[in-house]
């Protein structure tokens, strides 16, 4: 598929042992990997987001490339470059530890007569998600990203589209964002009904049956492996619950990009079987899974935002082919130290 190729190399490929290392891809493109990492990917996407007085900033902390003084633009944010002291979206008080604070019912305009609903079900998710046997790559602080990601699909759709999304239920959107990793396989203890536990916990906190069933089955169609295995199945059910597009395309894009990334080696590190394997396990996981995603997106502003995270998404493949490839110092199976 075209676009998924890198826009820079255009290729992934291991160097070989016939070529000189000056010569390998990698370390050619080295430089224009870097210069465009900085200048034509990073600065814009991030200068559009924030407002603060222009600033002169020493790129020289970056090595050679480049050496010269760059100048602002007028919004670019100062904490992008600066030590982050708090990262936006943790816990402000102390970044380093879980988030304390809840989803807020009145950020997300949540309809007063759900208002009681939706808290109910936060706090219980919160509680659920910090339980020991989850990891950071799945807890309350990814439910947060994926709610903010479907709040940003709904505005953004509802200005370009208000008919579109007056179709929309928010309380089933953000309680299904809520409740979409309660039952995930992954986590659940062996013999616990993960259609159970959602119905259960939904139903505790004031859902009729009927409510709570459709919820759930928002929440668990989510999964990519399940469209994977019966797509035709999954078209279906976004027919009859619309929100399931909104739910599954915001938890998506927190797979993807640099959060994606960060959390595809969390996940493999605290995990039973790939802790096992190379730390390359985490980035394979880019050709066999995540490069389908913004093709699979489901909303427009969804593949907007998903195009964006892949192409980051490639850019780090890039680098972390070069950084990873021993090839000049591994020995060859027929080497001398091999047969010693
Ligand atoms: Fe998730």
């Amino acid at each position: 598929m075209p676009s998924f190729i890198s826009p820079i190399s255009g290729f992934v490929q291991h160097s070989t042992s016939s070529i000189p290392p000056s010569l390998r891809p990698h370390t050619m493109m080295a430089p224009l990997l870097r210069a465009r990492s900085m200048y034509k990917v990073a600065l814009p996407r991030a200068a559009c987001r924030f407002h603060t007085k222009p600033q002169s900033v020493n790129l020289s902390k970056f090595g050679k490339y480049p050496t010269k003084m760059l100048t602002q633009p007028e919004e670019f944010p100062l904490s992008v470059w600066a030590p982050v002291a708090t990262v936006p979206g943790c816990n402000p008080d102390s970044p380093e530890k879980r988030s304390v604070r809840l989803l807020g019912a009145k950020q997300l305009k949540i309809r007063p007569q759900d208002v009681q609903f939706f808290t109910a079900v936060n706090k219980k998710v919160r509680a659920w998600m910090y339980q020991d046997h989850f990891d950071p790559s799945h807890d309350y602080e990814h439910i947060m990203r994926v709610v903010k990601n479907a709040s940003v699909i709904v505005e953004r759709t509802e200005r370009e589209n208000p008919a579109l999304v007056s179709s929309w239920d928010r309380t089933i959107i953000y309680v299904g964002c809520l409740m979409h990793d309660v039952g995930d396989g992954k986590y659940i203890k062996k013999g616990e009904d993960g259609v159970k536990i959602q119905e259960d916990l939904l139903m505790e906190c004031g859902a009729s049956p009927e409510y709570a069933r459709r919820i759930q089955t928002i929440a668990t169609h989510v999964s990519f492996t399940g469209e994977s295995k019966n797509p035709k199945r999954l078209k279906e059910i976004i027919q009859q619950y619309p929100e399931l597009a909104v739910v599954q395309d915001a938890d998506r894009l927190d797979a993807i990009g640099a959060i994606g990334t960060g959390r595809c080696f969390t996940y493999g590190g605290a995990g039973t079987v790939r802790r096992q394997q190379t730390i390359n396990r985490a980035v394979q996981m880019l050709d066999q899974r995540f490069k389908y995603y913004v093709d699979w997106m489901k909303t427009d502003v969804g593949r907007e935002m998903a195009q964006r995270r892949w192409e980051f998404m490639l850019l780090f493949r890039d680098q972390y082919v070069e950084e990873t490839d021993a090839s000049a110092v591994v020995a060859q199976e027929d080497d001398e130290n091999e047969k010693s």
